[in-house]
């Protein structure tokens, strides 16, 4: 699993990016600057529109699917104080019915979000999960499978229980169906929908979305589980320092780094899915139960302690905008991460899969992978902890 240690930084980066895109999504501008999103008209530096004809609304030339044609040169000039340039930069008036957001007329922030849907997260997701898969290839073209060094010794040793391999699936199954349900809805409409034809692109959707939504419930009782089950394996042990500076032995057939029951790549695999699986089901749940939960004002104003300067005056509206962002961000990153997760499991490294299948691995492949776990167990000296990044030396076993 030390791969993950290689991918960590990397996809940490992208979520650094993802959050930047956010903030800007939910306070600034886009496009060439001409649309002041979060802004009052009096504080706005927009551009007075100069085209003849501009509208709010999509031209009717717009076809489904395709890239917004939307109008980027309609606003008014600063000092504009007309009706028109306060209801066109989502100046909220009063309403007499009990929706008071009806209050807006035309919500600038939306346009943002929806450049955002329908083109910079679908961008960013195929770059993300392509090029996950890209180095995962040229990854396995470098390695190849990481083998026992030692050869199969024909002695089992039991790894995880029917219940944690229980949990495991209960958290894998719906994760998967998940996930292909959700990429349908962002890139169906580009890849499967010129193939199925609208008729059965909507029916196999809708049925999707259904699935996206029940098998929610289930992921999310299967993190629950999980750390249940492994938090108290996945806290930094001694072992953690020595597997990182060997990279978890997976540039070097013959190093060995000792690790518990879980290594740090592990570790970090754990993690990523508790918590951004938790994360996940709560903008999920959100987005379900549509303006019942406001998540972002009272995170903006926390990471506002920590210098930034993120709008905590939100409308409902845009804590729902800013809700689909981060659950389509994360999503995408947690596909990316599960694709290296899966390929670890099965094609990345010999007698891996046994360990969740049957419940029991390989003794040699344990002694490799987790020397001090199977010491534990065994009720052996335990190996001194790597110090340093060593020079490989083919292992002996008995
Ligand atoms: C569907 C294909 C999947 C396969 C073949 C697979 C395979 C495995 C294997 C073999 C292990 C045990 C490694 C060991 O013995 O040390 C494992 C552990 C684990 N799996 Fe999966 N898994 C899959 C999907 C998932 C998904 C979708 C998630 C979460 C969303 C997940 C989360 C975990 C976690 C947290 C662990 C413990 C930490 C680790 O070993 O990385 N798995 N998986």
């Amino acid at each position: 699993m030390s791969f993950m240690s290689k991918i960590i930084p990397w996809v940490g980066c992208l979520s650094l990016v993802a959050i930047l895109t956010l903030t800007d999504m939910s306070q600034s501008a886009i496009g060439d600057g001409k649309i002041a999103l979060a802004e009052s008209p009096a504080k706005s530096t927009a551009i007075a529109p100069t085209s003849p004809g501009s509208s709010v609304r999509p031209p009717s030339s717009q076809k489904w699917g395709e890239p917004a044609g939307m109008p980027t040169n309609i606003l008014p000039r600063p000092s504009t104080s007309t009706n028109w340039g306060r209801v066109r930069l989502g100046t909220k008036g009063n309403v007499s019915i009990p929706n008071k957001d009806a209050g807006i007329l035309v919500q600038s922030a939306g346009q943002s979000w929806r450049q955002f849907r329908m083109d910079d997260l679908i961008t960013l997701g195929a770059w993300l999960i392509l090029g996950t898969i890209i180095i995962l290839a040229l990854f396995y073209g470098n390695r190849g499978t990481i083998k026992i060094s030692a050869g199969r010794s024909a002695r089992k040793i039991k790894r995880f229980s029917t219940l944690e391999r229980f949990t495991h699936w209960l958290t894998a199954v719906p994760f998967c169906v998940l996930a292909l349900t959700g990429l349908n809805l962002i890139y169906g409409r580009d890849l499967i929908l010129p193939i199925l034809g609208p008729e059965a692109f909507s029916a196999v959707t809708s049925v999707g979305k259904s699935l996206h939504n029940f098998m929610g419930f289930a992921f999310i009782l299967g993190i629950i589980l999980m750390v249940i089950l492994w938090v108290r394996h996945n806290l930094w042990d001694r072992y953690d320092r020595g597997w990182i500076l060997n990279g978890g032995g997976m540039f070097d057939e013959n190093i060995h780094p000792p690790a518990k029951k879980f290594n740090f790549g592990q570790k970090i695999i754990f993690w990523a899915v508790v918590l951004s699986g938790a994360s996940l089901s709560y903008s999920g749940i959100s987005l379900m139960f549509p303006f019942e939960f406001s998540p972002f004002a009272g995170t903006f104003s926390f990471l506002n302690n920590f210098g930034f300067n993120l709008p905590t005056n939100l409308e409902p509206i845009q804590e729902m905008q800013l809700t689909q962002a981060w659950h389509g961000i994360l999503s995408v990153l947690m596909v990316a991460l599960i694709i290296a997760h899966i390929y670890i499991g099965t094609l990345g490294m010999e007698g891996a899969i046994d360990a969740m299948w049957e419940g029991e691995v390989d003794e040699n492949w344990a002694r490799e992978h987790h020397s001090a776990w199977v010491a534990e167990i065994k009720g052996e000296p335990a190996p001194e902890p790597l110090t340093e990044r060593i020079q490989g030396e083919p292992t002996a076993h008995e």
